[in-house]
């Protein structure tokens, strides 16, 4: 991994390959790592960056107050950031997976122009019903007294497809340790935020890039016919549905979405 100091954070992130940049922004409460599986696949044709971001996995908090929250907006803005940093000013494939995806929307928002298609990964575009925010203000609020393992505890069983724990224990384990490695600020700081974060429906007609929408078919957290529903509101939109994956299609099926993106991607950029 490098590390970039920013002017109001530093980031971790990883930066391999060559050709068209694609940008992965992961999920809550995880790292760069959950993208393993594609940064191997995608690297072979295409510039990959995939960082921490603020306050996950080897990066800072930065100058946030986890008692106000980062806002996706906020994070949006670190990704600008470090695009600008590494001097990428060409358009950029941004792919946003679940929190990722809430960051993503507020990158279409912000920064258009900087976009050349974009993939939503288990995510979704409305914002929290009065019960998902109140659950979320609840650990931001009691976080620090619980420990990050019983985060893990809580969201582990709900991230992967039934009969995962059994037949694939070694992904369970694997973000479990991420999970648990990652900061109660940081926890506290990105459920604030996602507590906070605006109801983004009315942007889907507007995005004039070609969008892909992938969803794991047995996803507990986000069901596959959300992501369905965003993938048609969206006017260039596709949507691809993973076998025997959960919400965590990226690690759960890793060949399943790396063809999806491979096909994509091959499709809006080396085509031309
Ligand atoms: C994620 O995977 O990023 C989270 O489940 C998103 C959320 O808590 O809404």
């Amino acid at each position: 991994m490098q590390r970039i100091a920013l002017s109001s954070v530093d980031l971790a992130y990883v930066d391999c390959g060559a050709g068209t940049p694609v940008v992965l922004l992961h999920g809550f409460p995880l790292d760069h790592s959950m993208w393993s599986a594609q940064i191997d696949a995608l690297s072979t044709t295409c510039r990959v960056i995939a960082p921490d971001l603020r306050g996950f996995g080897q990066s800072s908090l930065g100058n946030a107050d986890p008692a106000r929250g980062v806002s996706m907006e906020q994070y949006a803005e670190d990704v600008a950031a470090l695009l600008d940093a590494l001097a990428i000013r060409e358009p950029i494939v941004l792919a946003g997976f679940s929190m990722g995806g809430y960051i993503a929307w507020q990158f279409v928002r912000k920064y258009t122009g900087r976009l050349r298609a974009l993939v939503q990964c288990d995510t979704r575009d409305a914002a929290d019903t009065d019960e998902a925010r109140a659950n979320r203000l609840k650990m931001a609020e009691h976080i620090h007294e619980w420990g990050s393992g019983r985060v893990a505890e809580m969201m582990g069983p709900r991230l992967f497809a039934a009969g995962k724990f059994e037949s694939n224990p070694e992904i369970v384990q694997q973000l479990r340790r991420v999970v648990e490695r990652t900061s109660p600020a940081a926890i506290a700081a990105a459920q604030r935020g996602m507590a906070a974060r605006p109801d983004m429906t009315s942007i889907l007609p507007k995005i004039n890039v070609p969008a892909l929408v992938i969803a794991g078919v047995e996803d507990a957290l986000i069901p596959a016919k959300e992501m369905q529903q965003i993938a048609t509101t969206i006017p260039n939109g596709q949507y691809v549905e993973i076998p025997n994956a959960g919400h965590m299609t990226t690690m759960e099926n890793p060949k399943a979405v790396n063809a999806a993106l491979q096909a994509f991607i091959g499709e809006c950029c080396h085509s031309e």
